[in-house]
């Protein structure tokens, strides 16, 4: 790689052996996905500050805790790029309710320390752009959050990688990132063509006609026809369902996202290497694969994943107003801290806790790993995927209307 004489000097310890480690990994990096440069990165949504443990499955938590040692070393640092976190292991308001060993809970808020210290903007969410961190078209990021890296290169035309923590926290302390991947226009190019043909009427059809194309993808650009325009709200479900069945960095929606005024532009002159076509059929076998719940039976309702917006939250207190959750149910909606004060503001959190439902920010049932062995409702296509894999949870998919009605009544209603 080439290195500006700046980089060379860090390389060799000029600003001190964590840069100097920093940059040592930022240089194995590139030279393994055999970028030619380091290039300024323009704002990262930072991993990994969370409690150790349980985060990376039979891990113990001495290793987890070795490796968050190494990538948080005591040396301080400031970082070079706007930073923001992704979620953390637990709420970190109810520490004690979910179930935090005091040493991990001691961790935690050394960790948590050194990243205020270093000027990270304590976000402590999975959907970035929820909360005002919205890069524009061509300006590159390191983000982590795979569904997020999804919807900034897609649906914000921005620019980045699918970032692991250690990468991200080099990328915050150093300001920049191997030029790779999707990085570059060359790299940008659709794939493969999903040609949608069925009704796309809510975010739930997003999500399945994301996760439908995931599946088919792999780590391809998928590149979809007949999709109509996408809220925020719809983009959060086909960015983190194509996340989830496949490992797809970004898509395409012709006519729709910022690189695909046409079907030219989306394969940039090419043609696509496979054609599928996202049918009525298609939909509701995917819909039927992720339903495990066959008789009707749940005890958890889960809303927001990617993190709720403000106007789902909405959604979820106009349903319950006046209503009151079923007495055996358990109703979360996850959200970012910064919109959950929002919906107090608005009184919106109020109603959700009077119908018996809960608000709850800072991370999610997937990850804090407390909601195991349920029969979980959901309206996300990954929280239905991950609740099953990771959880071994039952799950019922649906619409937001669906659950939230199902939570009231005390079982799936279909
Ligand atoms: Fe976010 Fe958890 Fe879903 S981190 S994307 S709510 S699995």
């Amino acid at each position: 790689m080439i290195l500006t004489d700046e980089q060379n000097n860090i390389l060799h310890g000029s600003q001190g052996p964590l840069l100097q480690k920093y940059m040592q990994w930022m240089v194995r990096w590139g030279t393994a996905m055999n970028a030619e440069r380091l290039v300024p990165v323009h704002n990262v949504h930072v991993s990994g500050v969370s409690a150790p443990g349980h985060m990376v499955i039979g891990m113990p938590d001495g290793v987890m805790k070795g490796m968050k040692e190494q990538i948080w070393d005591t040396t301080s640092f400031k970082v070079k790029a706007p930073t923001y976190t992704h979620v953390a292991r637990i709420t970190l308001d109810y520490a004690d309710e979910r179930g935090l060993e005091p040493d991990q809970q001691q961790f935690q808020h050394e960790i948590i320390e050194r990243a205020r210290k270093a000027g990270i903007v304590l976000t402590w969410s999975c959907a970035p752009y929820l909360v005002g961190v919205l890069p524009g078209k061509g300006q590159i990021c390191a983000w982590t959050e795979s569904s997020a890296v999804i919807y900034a290169n897609s649906i914000l035309g921005a620019r980045t990688t699918r970032n692991g923590q250690e990468s991200a926290t080099a990328a915050a302390a150093l300001g920049v990132v191997p030029e790779f991947g999707v990085l570059l226009d060359k790299n940008r190019v659709g794939e493969i063509l999903i040609s949608v043909e069925t009704d796309i009427n809510n975010s739930l059809d997003f999500g399945l006609a994301g996760y439908f194309a995931g599946e088919l993808a792999g780590l391809k650009i998928p590149v979809f026809e007949g999709l109509p325009s996408i809220p925020v709200e719809a983009g959060k479900q086909i960015s983190a369902a194509l996340a989830t069945s496949g490992g797809v960095t970004m898509f395409h929606a012709i006519g729709v996202t910022p690189e695909a005024s046409s079907f030219d532009q989306a394969f940039q002159g090419g043609t696509p290497k496979g054609k599928y076509v996202f049918d009525g059929q298609a939909k509701k076998e995917v819909l039927n694969k992720l339903n495990t719940i066959k008789d009707g039976m749940i005890d958890h309702v889960m809303i927001g994943c990617p993190h709720a917006s403000l106007d789902e939250i909405r959604t979820v207190a106009d349903l319950l107003d006046g209503r009151k959750v079923d007495n055996n149910i358990r109703l979360e909606v996850w959200t970012p801290r910064a919109i959950r004060r929002t919906a107090e503001d608005l009184g919106y959190l109020q109603v959700i806790e009077e119908a018996g439902g809960k608000v709850l920010s800072d991370s999610c049932p997937a990850i804090s790993r407390v909601s195991q062995g349920k029969a979980m409702a959901t309206h996300s296509c990954k929280q239905a995927h991950y609740s099953q894999q990771l959880l071994g949870n039952k799950v019922a998919l649906g619409t937001i209307e669906q659950c939230v009605n199902s939570a009231i009544e005390g079982r799936w209603l279909s």
